[in-house]
């Protein structure tokens, strides 16, 4: 493993060894707290971020690191100088270079032409952090995640693609269920399809509501994502079926809800859904760190 561009790049036993090692850190930081002595990593945002920045952040520090933050003016590529440059210049002082971009080919470029690990700290297409931090959630409430059931309802968007290819890899069953118009890109669901094929796994999409019931787990996400322009109120007449309340909840028979955050009470989930007894969003939230410094453990030590 050299990057984390996409779960999709890892097979089956460097994600178990990930996970694995994550859960190791969460139960014995001190045992790490000098894994990333004398290392560096440049932290480069070109969209806001509360829970990413911070958990690299605080993360990298719990593992002896140092992180410099690039903020959206001074880490905007390819407007003062070109990805390739901004690569070449970083990897003279970083040991690795964590970016969320508006453009996946922004982080691709930064890998091809940098000569340290980069991680996508979410592109347009993914957010393998997140998706990491989810199965790692899923696996401790769970014994076998690959027996998970997990229904992603909403925006086909870059958080459901890499859950998508997560599950898949995992070999655990996944619905996508979307409005129509709204599904992830096809080309990725018959890459994802490939893996669940190859894992024993099994991936559904959607747009019928009705395929929700049975499953173990919910997950939504903004209906809008970061650089998206659509209105909401054009969105909210599409998608408001698609809500997750605490009907739908029940429809389900899920123990478990999930979202990556930042949520939009009221819009895609209820207050009685992010509050309720079924919600994981604040484990998810702190085992962002734990699944990121696994990688950066993987990466860099
Ligand atoms: N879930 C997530 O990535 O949150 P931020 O956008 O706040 O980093
Ligand atoms: N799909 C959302 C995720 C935010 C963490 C976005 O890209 O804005």
């Amino acid at each position: 493993m050299k990057h984390l561009l996409s779960i999709q790049d890892l097979t089956q036993d460097e994600l178990l060894a990930l996970l694995a090692l994550a859960k190791k850190i969460k139960a014995d930081p001190g045992q790490y707290r000098h894994a990333l002595d004398g290392k560096s990593v440049v932290m480069l945002f070109e969209k806001p971020s509360l829970r990413t920045r911070v958990s690299f952040d605080i993360g990298i520090n719990k593992l002896g690191g140092h992180c410099l933050y690039l903020d959206q003016q001074n880490g905007a590529l390819g407007k003062r100088e070109s990805v390739a440059d901004f690569a070449a210049n970083l990897s003279c002082w970083a040991d690795a270079i964590v970016a969320r971009t508006f453009c996946h080919s922004s982080i691709e470029g930064l890998a091809k032409h940098g000569r340290v690990p980069v991680i996508n700290a979410l592109s347009d297409l993914y957010h393998p952090c997140q998706a990491l931090a989810d199965f790692l959630t899923l696996s401790e409430r769970f014994d076998d995640v690959s027996k998970v059931k997990l229904a992603y309802v909403g925006d086909g968007n870059n958080v459901t693609t890499s859950l998508m290819f997560g599950a898949a890899i995992l070999g655990a069953q996944m619905t996508v269920i979307c409005p129509a118009g709204h599904f992830p890109d096809g080309y990725m669901v018959a890459q994802a399809q490939t893996l669940a094929q190859q894992y024993g796994g099994k991936l559904t999409l959607t747009s019928d509501l009705e395929a929700i019931e049975g499953h173990d787990a919910i997950y939504t996400d903004t209906w809008i994502s970061m650089g998206d322009s659509t209105a909401l109120t054009d969105i909210k007449v599409r998608f408001s079926p698609y809500q997750v309340n605490t009907a739908l909840m029940a429809k389900a028979g899920a123990s478990c809800f999930m979202h990556c955050l930042p949520a939009h009470r009221g819009v895609e989930v209820t207050d009685e859904v992010m509050d309720g007894p079924a919600s994981l969003i604040l484990q998810q939230a702190e085992n962002r760190m734990h699944a990121q410094n696994a990688v950066l453990v993987t990466l860099l030590s």
